[in-house]
C-alpha cells in the first residue's frame, strides 16, 4: 500500500523526501548493494537535489559508491538548459563528488543519430549492468497522470518488452524524449513521487484509485518495497 504522506507546504516535504533518499542509500550501502538510483525532472526536482546536498553532510553515505540514471531525458543538445540531467549534473552530483564513471545520462542527438538510438543505446547500458534493480525511483506526475514520458493514451505507454522507449510527440515540451518503460521500472525497491500544487490533485486522486493504466500511468510505478508520495496540502486536496 502506498505511504501518502502530506506536508503542509514544499519545504517540509522536499527535507522529508530528502531525508528518505539518504536514508534508503544508507540501508542499501549498509546492506552491501551498490545502489542503482533513478532521477527525473520537474519543477521541485532542483529544489530537492539542493536539499539532498544540505542534507548529505549528516548523512554516511559514500556517493561514490551509486550509480546514477534517469528515468526519463528530453532528447535535446547534451548542453541545452532543457536537458533533465543539466540540474542533476551542477547541483547534486558534482558537489556530492560523483565521479563520472557512476553517471549514465541518455544519448542526446549530438551522441546519437535518432530518438531510437538513443533509447536503445540507453536500454543497452541498463540491461548490460550487474543486477540492474533501481534502489530508489525519483518521478514527479504531471496533472495529467503522467510518470517519467509515460503519457496517458499515448503510444510510447502501451510498449512492452523493452526497457527503455522513444517518445515522439510529448504533450509536454520538449516533444521527443526518451523514457524507461513500465517494465523497467518494475525492479524497484523504493518508488518516491514529488508532487506539489492544486493542479496536481484530480490526478493525485485518479493515482490512488484503481482503474486503468493508460488514463493515468502514475497508477503503474511502485516500489516493491516501498512507494512513498511526498505531496503538498494542495495537492492532496482531492484525496478521499
Ligand atoms: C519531465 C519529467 C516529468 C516530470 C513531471 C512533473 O521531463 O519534466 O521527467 O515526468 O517529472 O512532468 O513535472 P512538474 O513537477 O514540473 O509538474
Amino acid at each position: 500500500m502506498d505511504d501518502v504522506r502530506v506536508h503542509e507546504d514544499v519545504s517540509t516535504l522536499l527535507g522529508d523526501a530528502a531525508s528518505y533518499f539518504l536514508t534508503r542509500l544508507e540501508a542499501a550501502q549498509d546492506a552491501g548493494r551498490l545502489p542503482y538510483v533513478s532521477l527525473t525532472g520537474g519543477s521541485l526536482v532542483p529544489l530537492f537535489h539542493a536539499e539532498v546536498v544540505r542534507r548529505s553532510h549528516d548523512s554516511s553515505v559514500d556517493f561514490t559508491r551509486v550509480e546514477w540514471w534517469w528515468g526519463d531525458e528530453r532528447y535535446v543538445g547534451l548542453d541545452d538548459a532543457d536537458r533533465n540531467d543539466l540540474d542533476a549534473l551542477t547541483t547534486l552530483l558534482a558537489p556530492l563528488g560523483v565521479p563520472a564513471h557512476r553517471i549514465h545520462r541518455v544519448p542526446g542527438p549530438d551522441t546519437s543519430a535518432s530518438v531510437e538510438e538513443a533509447a536503445e543505446a540507453y536500454a543497452h547500458e541498463v540491461r548490460h549492468s550487474a543486477g540492474h534493480e533501481w534502489e530508489v525511483v525519483v518521478l514527479g506526475m504531471g496533472p495529467d497522470g503522467h510518470v517519467a514520458s509515460l503519457f496517458p493514451h499515448h503510444p510510447a505507454t502501451s510498449v512492452t518488452d523493452a526497457i527503455a522507449v522513444a517518445v515522439h510527440d510529448s504533450p509536454k515540451p520538449p516533444p521527443e524524449r526518451v523514457s524507461l518503460t513500465f517494465e523497467a521500472f518494475e525492479r524497484s525497491r523504493a518508488v518516491m513521487y514529488l508532487v506539489a500544487g492544486a493542479e496536481k490533485a484530480e490526478a493525485l486522486a485518479r493515482a490512488q484509485t484503481p482503474g486503468p493504466v493508460v488514463d493515468c500511468p502514475a497508477r503503474a510505478v511502485r516500489g516493491q518495497e516501498e512507494t512513498v508520495w511526498f505531496v503538498d496540502s494542495a495537492a492532496a486536496s482531492s484525496l478521499a
